[in-house]
C-alpha cells in the first residue's frame, strides 16, 4: 500500500489496522488530533473509555488533566497535535466497566507503524512523550521518566523527543499537597516544550 499522503487518510486506514488483536474488543482506532503542521507533537498511552467511545484523543479524566496542564503553561490545545503511541482501548471488562489495561511490548511496537506516519506527516519540531508507554514507542526501547524527563532527546530516526509523565498520574495522587506539585512540574515541562518547540530548534 503507497503510505497516506494526508493526516485524513491515513486515519482511514488506520480504522481498518489488523495488525495486533487490540481491534477486536475496542470500539474503534482513535488517530491523533490537531493541526497537521504543529510544531509540538504529545504522545499519550492509548485511548480511554471515554476516547474509545468518541474517536478522540484526551477528552476523558485524563484529558481534563493534560488541559488544565496546558492551559496554565499558556498552550492553546487546538495548536498542538494529541496522539497516542497505542490506538485502540486496551481493557478487562468488570461487570458494566471496562477496566484500563496497559499494552504489553508487542502491542506498542506493532502500533509504532501508526505513530510513525503520524510524525512523517505532521513533521513536528519537538515530540512529547506522556509517560512509559508513549516513550517507549517513540525511543524503541524501555526508558525510565525520571532520569531521562524535561531535557531534549535524540529519537532513533533523528528527531527530538522529550520526556515527562502522563496526566492520569496526577489522578492517582492521594495528597493534595503532593499532586498540587506534581502538576506545577508537569505544567512547568508542557511550558518548556512548548518554548523549545517554537524557538530552540
Ligand atoms: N490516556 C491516554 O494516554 N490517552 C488518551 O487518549 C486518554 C487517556
Amino acid at each position: 500500500m503507497e503510505p497516506a499522503t494526508s493526516l485524513k487518510a491515513l486515519a482511514r486506514e488506520l480504522d481498518g489496522c489488523r495488525r495486533c488483536p487490540l481491534y477486536r474488543d475496542a470500539t474503534q482506532a482513535v488517530p491523533g488530533e490537531g493541526p497537521t503542521r504543529a510544531k509540538l507533537m504529545l504522545v499519550g498511552e492509548q485511548p480511554g473509555n471515554d476516547e474509545d467511545l468518541a474517536g478522540k484523543p484526551f477528552i476523558g479524566p485524563a484529558g481534563k488533566v493534560l488541559n488544565g496542564a496546558l492551559d496554565a503553561a499558556g498552550i492553546e490545545r487546538r495548536k498542538v497535535f494529541v496522539t497516542n503511541a497505542v490506538k485502540h482501548f486496551k481493557f478487562a471488562p468488570r461487570g458494566k466497566r471496562r477496566l484500563h489495561k496497559r499494552p504489553n511490548a508487542y502491542e506498542i511496537e506493532r502500533c509504532r507503524w501508526w505513530q510513525e506516519n503520524e510524525r512523517r506527516l505532521v513533521k513536528p519540531r519537538l515530540v512529547v512523550a506522556l509517560g512509559a508507554t508513549a516513550a517507549r514507542s517513540l525511543f524503541g526501547k524501555i526508558m525510565t521518566i525520571s532520569k531521562s524527563r524535561g531535557a531534549v532527546l535524540e529519537l532513533p530516526d533523528g528527531g527530538h523527543g522529550f520526556i515527562t509523565i502522563h496526566p492520569s498520574l496526577l489522578l492517582r495522587i492521594p495528597s493534595a499537597e503532593d499532586k498540587a506539585k506534581e502538576l506545577r512540574r508537569f505544567t512547568s515541562d508542557l511550558k518548556t516544550a512548548w518554548r523549545i518547540a517554537n524557538t530552540e530548534l
